[in-house]
């Protein structure tokens, strides 16, 4: 799982674990709230590996997949979750800020996947989540680099599903809408009164939120459903 170290992706370690998987996540820069988030895994019965990936560097992640596989023996999920936001009107925005966006939350996911689906294509299993955003359905102004990687997204998930779908490999997407992580809390606080305003439960969501869509997601309960988007957003995304 890419980007376990804090947020939305930290809740999904959380609860991958607390179902029994064994969980390798990746962290960009800090290695300490990943060996924390590690440890308290260990403490309670589980095993979490952290391990430093920039998504953006495509040999890095099929290196990544490689030390999964040696570490787990097999790999059977992938969820792809890292990304960032860098909003700016498009008058203002470098291409600088649109290639940073574009090459960590679409080309990202390109670069994690493609190492994983030899390895899922041959075992003739696997499922993959992405975490897309409700920025890909029903965006804001200010953000295209962001609403076109994460509409990317959902378009790479659907086209992938039916690829993949003979093998026996499922892939949907999530999409969150508002949710308290670091991430919000870079948005201004006028926006975001403004946000919660348009939001019909008239709350933000929860990490936890995301991740239980993403265990359902991963689960037997959906075995037959692939290529497909659920919104945990509130209402918002409707
Ligand atoms: P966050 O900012 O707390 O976490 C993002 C994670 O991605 C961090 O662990 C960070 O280290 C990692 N990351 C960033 N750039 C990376 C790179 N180049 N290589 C590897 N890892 C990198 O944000 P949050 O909220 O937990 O976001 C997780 C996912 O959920 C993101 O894809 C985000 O776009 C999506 N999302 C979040 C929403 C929110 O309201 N928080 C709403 C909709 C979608």
């Amino acid at each position: 799982m890419t980007g376990g170290a804090r947020g939305i992706g930290q809740a999904l370690v959380r609860a991958l674990c607390r179902e029994g998987a064994d969980c390798l996540f990746t962290y960009l820069s800090s290695s300490s709230p990943a060996n924390a988030l590690a440890e308290e895994i260990r403490e309670s019965g589980g095993r979490a590996v952290p391990s430093m990936l920039d998504v953006r560097d495509y040999d890095g992640s099929r290196k990544l997949v490689a030390q999964a596989k040696e570490e787990f023996g097999r790999i059977d999920i992938l969820i792809n979750n890292a990304g960032i936001t860098r909003d700016r009107s498009l008058f203002m925005m470098s291409r600088d800020t649109w290639g940073e966006v574009i090459e960590t939350d679409l080309t990202g996911v390109f670069n994690m996947t493609q190492s994983c689906i030899t390895t899922f294509m041959k075992q003739k299993s696997g499922k993959i989540v992405n975490i897309s955003s409700v920025s890909g359905i029903r965006p804001m102004p200010g953000q295209v680099n962001y609403a076109a990687a994460k509409a990317g997204v959902i378009g790479f998930t659907k086209s992938l599903a039916k690829e993949v779908a003979p093998y026996g490999i499922r892939v949907n997407a999530v999409a969150p809408g508002f949710i308290e992580t670091d991430m919000l809390m870079q948005l201004q606080e006028k926006r975001r009164t403004t946000v919660l305003d348009e939001i019909p439960a008239k709350r933000f969501g929860l990490p936890d939120e995301v991740a239980r869509a993403v265990l359902f997601l991963l689960s037997e309960k959906a075995a037959y459903i692939t290529g497909q988007v659920i919104q945990v957003d509130g209402g918002l995304g409707i």
